[in-house]
């Protein structure tokens, strides 16, 4: 791979205050919960919810689901990967996604876990790409919006690298 160009957008101090923030907006509205599952849309939600996770103080467990999504001829479609295996029938459960593009992705997951008989089903995502949404979805906590470009760092990929950078940069693919 040649070398891609970054600027950096969100640096690491900038979405560690805000990454804390929502924790504690978390704490605020979960306080009466026993049991918090955040679950992850893998890859690009580890680093978020590791960290997110880690500052939340109410009771909470951690799970991951992966999904790929189709932006092809049969638009709209999103395919489960690899599923929760617990039930969450009677609990809070918070999805937890690196980004909100087309929101094709959470609005997904979000009516397929309301199927599910849960307490509640909220969503966080770190940033979205408010004109680039198409699907209505309401995001719960939501770190920053962001202009539509693509995005990588603190999860997000470029053709599955740069996702370990602390901070989140934008690129500009090479053209071809
Ligand atoms: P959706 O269009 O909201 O369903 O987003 C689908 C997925 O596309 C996201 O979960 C990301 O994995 C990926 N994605 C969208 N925009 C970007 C970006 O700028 N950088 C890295 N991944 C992205
Ligand atoms: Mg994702």
């Amino acid at each position: 791979m040649g070398e891609i160009k970054t600027k950096i957008l969100l640096d690491e101090a900038r979405i560690q205050a805000r990454v804390k923030e929502l924790a504690e907006q978390i704490d605020q509205d979960y306080a009466d919960c026993d049991d918090l599952i955040m679950v992850g849309v893998l890859k690009g939600a580890f680093i978020f919810l590791s960290d997110l996770s880690r500052l939340v103080a109410i009771r909470r467990s951690v799970d991951f689901i992966s999904v790929s999504s189709y932006t092809g001829s049969v638009s709209g479609n999103v395919r489960m990967l690899m599923d929760i295996r617990r039930n969450i029938e009677g609990k809070h459960v918070l999805l937890v996604e690196d980004i909100a593009d087309t929101g094709r992705t959470l609005v997904y997951l979000k009516h397929l876990f309301e199927t599910r008989s849960p307490a509640s089903v909220r969503t966080a995502a770190l940033v979205r790409k408010l004109d680039r949404m198409e699907h209505e979805v309401h995001i719960d906590y939501l770190g920053f919006d962001i202009p539509d470009v693509w995005v990588v760092g603190y999860g997000l990929d470029y053709d599955e690298q740069l996702r370990t950078l602390p901070y989140i940069a934008e690129i500009e693919p090479p053209t071809q």
